[in-house]
């Protein structure tokens, strides 16, 4: 059966206090709708519609980025959850199949989950997702006779005994898409907030003779993002699941509840991971590499055999290949390392590329600013950069080349050949010794007078 997937994206999400759109905030390094459109991606949809309001040019380019294939369409006034989706109609022209309604600010609904749903459509003809609260509060309640759903009523139109109901609305639903357009037609806005509400499809379906159902799921996976207190809620309840699933996969974490994961980490099996390590988005660890204690990285790849840190920055752009060392007080910033290079301590390695073997000395830096443009450093295999030189790009060092400590390297350097680019020392036999005496002198003389 195909399917489309509506996310709805408008409100204004008040209760954040904040400049910045509800489902921009950010939840492990991504922002929230990225984690309603990654696993709305994974189902593979034939269409993929996001409604925006509220920020609707800051949401599209979210989505833009997140799910480039996704149509992005414009509720210009939040009328409710039924308007938000007749929104969708046009994108939604020539499609036949099921309809997924998802909202952006509801990022831990899994796919396995819509799938249930998706099979529980044999029976019935529209398909609701429904929770027991802990705390009911203001959801919508679920009015239902095991499986089968009679309707779903609002917290602000329900009466007292429908308000002891503990079953509530997730808000996700499916159904055929001609169908649930056809019953959205239907629904009026003659209710205690004055919307058109999508959980009103339930009972129009049922006086029409068409059978709803429930499929419930944990209450912790339709968690909505409300309030700044919600959203940290959310980031623990996202940790404590990534640090699971990590040590389930194979990776050693020495102190789990220090490590900080983003949405796309992807760590292999018998990686190590030492104590309070943060990933940020797009970092790629393979099978066998160890990332030590106190690291930071984002947007890098580290390969087989590898150790980073500890206390060390991948910045977005490193590339570290097989048994590369990166250590102590080391930045790396968009610059491939090929396998063996060593940069072990206090440098800074931007825009560059490192051959293989090459060993990059203490206090090392790619001078890679001139205050307007970045330039490249190339530094060729086995080269050898003596500690504390400045290589001021562009500027390349050839294969198996050396430079002097000290060094300040402006121009390339050839394969094989020894580079200095510092001052030449000069010894003064005694006079540090008559300097010293000097300066004394004028001290106690100083002293004498006060
Ligand atoms: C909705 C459900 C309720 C359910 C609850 C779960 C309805 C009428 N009620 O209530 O049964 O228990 O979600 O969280 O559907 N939105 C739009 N455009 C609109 C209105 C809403 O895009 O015009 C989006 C919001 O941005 C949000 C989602 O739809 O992502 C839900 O809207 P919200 O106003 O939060 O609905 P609730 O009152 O929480
Ligand atoms: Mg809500």
């Amino acid at each position: 059966m195909s399917l489309a997937i509506v996310i709805l994206a408008a409100g204004q999400g008040s209760r954040m206090n904040s400049d910045l759109p509800k489902v921009l905030h950010p939840l492990a390094g991504a922002p929230l709708i990225a984690h309603v459109l990654r696993m709305a991606q994974g189902l593979e949809p034939a269409r993929l519609v996001v409604v925006t309001g509220h920020g609707a040019d800051a949401v599209a380019g979210a989505v833009a980025e997140h799910a480039p294939q996704a149509v992005v369409v414009h509720q210009a006034e939040q009328l409710g959850t039924a308007h938000a989706v007749a929104q969708a109609r046009a994108a939604l022209e020539g499609f036949s199949g099921d309809l997924l309604v998802l909202y952006g600010d509801t990022p831990f609904v899994r796919a396995e989950t819509v799938q249930a749903m998706q099979a529980a459509r044999a029976g019935h003809a529209l398909v609701v997702l429904g929770f027991d609260a802990a705390d009911p509060g203001r959801y919508g309640r679920l009015v239902a006779r095991g499986e089968v759903l009679e309707r779903i009523v609002e917290y602000k139109d329900a009466s007292h005994e429908e308000r002891a109901i503990t079953l509530c609305n997730s808000g996700v639903l499916c159904a055929d898409a001609e169908q649930l357009l056809a019953l959205i037609d239907a629904v009026g806005n003659d209710n205690a907030s004055g919307e058109y509400y999508l959980t009103d499809t339930v009972a129009l379906a049922r006086a029409e003779g068409l059978s709803a159902g429930v499929v419930r799921c944990d209450e912790a996976e339709t968690l909505g993002i409300n309030t700044r207190a919600e959203l940290a809620a959310a980031e623990a309840i996202f940790q404590a699941r990534a640090r699971a699933e990590a040590l389930e996969n194979g990776v050693t974490l020495a102190a789990p509840e220090t490590v900080f994961f983003a949405l796309d980490t992807m760590i292999g099996r018998d990686a190590m991971v030492g104590p309070n390590v943060v990933f940020g988005p797009g970092v790629t660890v393979e099978t066998g590499a160890e990332i030590r204690a106190f690291c930071h990285l984002e947007g890098c790849h580290v390969s087989r055999g590898a150790v980073v840190g500890p206390f060390a920055r991948l910045r977005p752009g490193a590339e570290l290949a097989e048994d590369v060392r990166i250590g102590n007080f080391v930045e790396i910033k968009n610059a491939v390392l090929d396998e063996g290079a060593k940069v072990n301590h206090l440098s800074y390695i931007g825009d560059a590329s490192v051959g293989e073997g090459a060993n990059i000395g203490a206090g090392t830096v790619t001078c890679n600013y001139d205050g307007v443009m970045k330039h490249r450093t190339v530094i060729g295999a086995r080269a050898f950069i003596g500690s504390d030189t400045m290589l001021v790009a562009p500027v390349q060092v050839g294969a198996e080349a050396m430079t002097g400590s000290g060094s300040v390297i402006t121009e390339d350097v050839p394969e094989g050949a020894l580079a200095l680019g510092r001052a030449r020392q000069k010894n003064r036999p005694g006079l540090a010794r008559r300097m010293m005496a000097r300066l004394r002198a004028i001290k106690a003389g100083k002293a004498g007078k006060g």
